[in-house]
């Protein structure tokens, strides 16, 4: 009995949580080219959600339609309970390419992101602290690494305090160690941070170790959905994890062959 009254007490609390990020039905066509197909999707406040699909299928695109970029030609974004038109001010978008300013210095690079804030520049400090760069905020981008730039991109999306964080395969270019390194640091950040994040990524184990919910995309579609609590940071060589990469990984490369969405909770 005492269950069921808190099941339905969850229950209730989730219903009355505000979606950060809510797409129903959302459809995005390129003349007669269907890119995104009716994608319905909640994400909640704080949640870390990773997008995993071969290339082509409409994972950017996605993002895009998220920040605000370019409008949908089916369907409704909100934000926080808001439909979405225009520019997503909530959100910040982070690339592969860090594409820093070459004549600004790492400070300023980040402080332009906070240029509203009067705060600015202990903001831009801050940030650069949380990513580990204190250290180089007078260096000019062209002497960082291919690692430290993309540090220095993240400090700049926490800069602008954005409350939702895309992160559109921020670490394709980074060589395997570089990236692991910096999978801890995002997680790291994410968790004292509390924002809301979409992870789009090529490499399943990424998703697999940094997400609380892994979609699957396919042709424009969500096909397949996994949610995980093992505990953090995840222990790469357990059983449950090597579970949720293949099962993934099978998804991405052969579809789910069902014509019911397929899941899976570890
Ligand atoms: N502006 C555009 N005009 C026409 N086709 C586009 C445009 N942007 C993306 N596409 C097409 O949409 C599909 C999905 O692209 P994208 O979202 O970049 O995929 P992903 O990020 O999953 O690799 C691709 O076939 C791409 O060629
Ligand atoms: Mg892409």
């Amino acid at each position: 009995m005492i269950a069921l009254e808190e099941f339905k007490q969850t229950t209730k609390a989730a219903v009355r949580q505000t979606p950060a990020v809510e797409l129903e039905k959302v459809g995005k066509r390129f003349g007669a080219k269907v890119v995104l197909d009716c994608v319905s999707l909640k994400i909640a406040p704080g949640e870390l959600v990773a997008i995993v699909g071969r290339s082509g299928c409409g994972k950017s695109t996605l993002l895009r339609l998220l920040v605000g970029l370019e409008p949908g030609t089916e369907g409704s974004i909100r934000i926080g309970g808001t439909p979405l038109r225009g520019p997503n001010r909530e959100a910040r978008l982070m690339f592969q390419d860090a594409a820093l300013l070459p004549w600004q210095t790492v400070l300023e690079n980040v402080a332009l992101a906070a240029s509203r804030n009067p705060d600015r520049w202990n903001e831009a400090r801050r940030a650069l602290q949380l990513v580990g760069l204190e250290q180089r905020v007078k260096e000019w981008p062209a002497i960082l690494s291919g690692g430290q730039r993309q540090r220095v991109a993240l400090a700049r999306a926490l800069a602008s305090k954005a409350s939702i964080l895309l992160l559109d395969e921020p670490l394709g270019a980074l060589d395997a160690l570089t990236r692991l390194e910096m999978q801890k640091l995002i997680e790291e950040i994410w968790l004292r941070e509390k924002f809301t994040a979409v992870l789009v990524t090529h490499d399943v184990e990424e998703a697999a170790a940094l997400a609380d919910r892994v979609l699957v995309m396919e042709e424009g579609r969500i096909i397949a959905e996994s949610r995980s609590t093992l505990p953090r940071p995840r222990d790469r060589s357990s059983s449950d994890f090597v579970t949720l990469r293949e099962t993934l990984l099978g998804w991405v490369m052969s579809g789910t062959k069902k014509v019911e969405q397929a899941s899976l909770t570890v």
